[in-house]
Formats: C-alpha cells, structure tokens, sequence
C-alpha cells in the first residue's frame, strides 16, 4: 500500500494488521501516560507530515497532528486558503511541490478526483482524510472501536441509518471487508455510492459478510449489534438542509430504533452530531453510545496507519 485513498486499498489482511497496531499503540500510549514516562515514539523521527484541509475538521484535524507529534515527527497543518492552492494553483502541483519537503501528506478535500490529481502527482504516501466520496480514516476508528466492544467482527452486524454518504461508503468497504453484516437504512435517492456497494458485496463475498441496503431503517436496525449515524447534511451540501431535514426525518435514531437492535448494542456516530436530527439525545448521551471512545480512536488508528505507510518500503 503506498497511499490510503479508498478504503479498500487496504487488504483484508492489512486491515487487520492495522487496527492490531492500533491496539497496541494504545495500550502503549496508555501505559506512558499512567507510568509519566515520555508520549514521543521515534517511528517518524526527523519526518514531516503535511495535513491539508479544505472542510472545517475538529477531529481528524487534531487527531493527526497529535498523531504526528506522539510519533516523534513534525506536523504541518495547512489550509487552502493560505496557500497558492486558494490562488488558482492546481492540487497536482501542489501535491508535487509538498511531497519534495514532506514525508507524507493527509488530504481532507471535496472530489475524490482533487484527492487522485494530487495523490499521483505526489511522490510520497497520501492520506484520504475526508472526501465526498470516502472518509476511510474514520471507518478504521471505527472498526477499532467495534473490536474492543465485541472481539472478532466476523459475523458481526452493523446497521448504518441516514444518508448513503462517505462515512457510510467507508463502512460499508470495511466492514465487508472484516467479514460483518452491513445494513444501510437510507431513504429512496440517497443510497451509497453503486460502485462502492459492487466493492463491497465483492469484499463480502470473500470474507463471509454480507451487504444489505433498504429503506426501512427498522429492517437495517433489527437484531444489530451496533446502529451508527452521521449528519444528515455533509459539508458541501448547506444549500439542501431544508429539504434533507424533512426527508430524513423517519431515519432519526431513537430509543426506540435502538430496541430494534440487539439488547446489547451500542450507538455509534462519527461526529460532528446533531442532537434532534440524525439521532436524539437521549440515545447519543445515553449508556449505550461509544461516540468519544470512536473519536478518540482516530487518534491510535491513524497513529497506526502512519506507521504502516512509512515504514512500508522498509
Ligand atoms: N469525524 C470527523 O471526521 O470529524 P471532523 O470533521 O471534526 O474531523
Ligand atoms: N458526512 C460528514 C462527515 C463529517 C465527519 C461530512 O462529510 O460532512
């Protein structure tokens, strides 16, 4: 793997690896910490990791730069803005420029083409920080965090309930691709990308999962083992919000789509939330929701993940 621009440029195999990294680097983050001993490792000592945003992150954001820090290497965060990006420069030149002084470099833009324009300019590893397409970080916490509740997630279910967006392509590869039942509950004209749903279905097919989409947000709740949302308006999309509120509305996640699901599910959610919309407050404040043990899993999963891409030629 020299670059993680879609999910499933991962094999199933390195999946597994990964989120393996991500355990240990959190355990071992964890023991630092109680022991005060030094959080700095060495793995990209004398490296720099260039994040270039251009959508508002809190997360993803501040979970590389640590990231990066924690890993012994120097983070540059950029914005388009500040940048001759934000000045009509291409993003293949920019990413071409930025890869003769960076070691690797996490993108978070709009197109999936932006991402491939500068991922084959550039000449060193590029990170799929958020696309409209995918967000391939995230279903890595994800799964991370669907591990330390359940163990193997093979034969695991997980039921996706809201628009067919990147976060939901994300899960639907990797949770394929880690042999779950993945149910997408979405209503009519909002379902997950027709290519990526073929992907998975080919990656579940291999590994023994299963891939179901439907518009009854019951069906894809009933008897799973985690319910997960996301916004129902994505960054970029501000100008349907008064419509999707409305088509949304029957996908909320509630107490009592919860008690579709199985009596030991948990909640899962990607953040940013909105308490009211895409699920109440009562299920994503309440004690079945992992929402801050997710986003504190970007952190170990793309420690790991870093540490993959770096070390992969060596
Ligand atoms: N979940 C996530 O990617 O959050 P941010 O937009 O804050 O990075
Ligand atoms: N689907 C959301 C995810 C935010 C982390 C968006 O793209 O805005």
């Amino acid at each position: 793997m020299d670059d993680f621009l879609r999910t499933d440029d991962l094999t199933p195999e390195t999946l597994q690896a990964v989120l393996d990294l991500a355990d240990q680097l959190k355990a071992d983050r964890r023991s630092r910490v109680s022991s005060t001993s030094t959080l700095i490792r060495s793995d990209l000592h004398g490296m720099t990791v260039a994040l270039l945003f251009e959508k508002p992150s809190t997360r993803t954001r501040v979970s590389f730069q640590v990231a990066v820090h924690e890993l012994g290497g120097h983070p540059l965060p950029l914005s388009s803005a500040e940048l001759q990006l934000g000045r009509g420069e291409t993003i293949g030149d920019t990413g071409e420029v930025l890869s003769r002084y960076c070691h690797a470099i996490v993108v978070r833009t709009f197109g999936q083409d932006r991402l491939d324009e500068l991922a084959a300019a550039a000449a060193v590893p590029v990170v799929n920080a958020l696309t409209d397409l995918e967000h391939p970080c995230q279903a890595l916490a994800d799964l991370q965090t669907l591990r330390a509740e359940f163990g193997a997630l093979s034969g695991r279910s997980l039921a996706y309930v809201g628009d067919g967006n990147n976060v939901a392509n994300s899960l639907l590869l990797a949770g394929a691709m880690a042999g779950m039942s993945v149910r997408v509950g979405h209503p009519d004209g909002y379902a997950p990308d027709p290519d990526i749903v073929a992907r998975a279905e080919r990656l579940a097919g291999d590994s023994g999962g299963e891939v179901v989409l439907t518009d009854d947000p019951a069906e894809a709740a009933r008897g799973a083992d985690a319910v997960y949302a996301d916004v129902w308006t994505s960054m970029g999309q501000e100008a349907e919000n008064e419509h999707r509120l409305e088509v949304f509305a029957p996908y909320r996640v509630t107490a009592d789509l919860m008690d579709e699901a199985a009596d030991d599910a948990i909640f899962l959610h990607c953040l940013p939330a909105h308490r009211g919309e895409e699920v109440t407050a009562e299920v994503i404040d309440g004690p079945r929701s992992r929402v801050f043990d997710q986003a504190e899993n970007r952190l170990h999963a793309q420690k790991a993940l870093l540490v993959t891409l770096v070390t992969a030629g060596d």
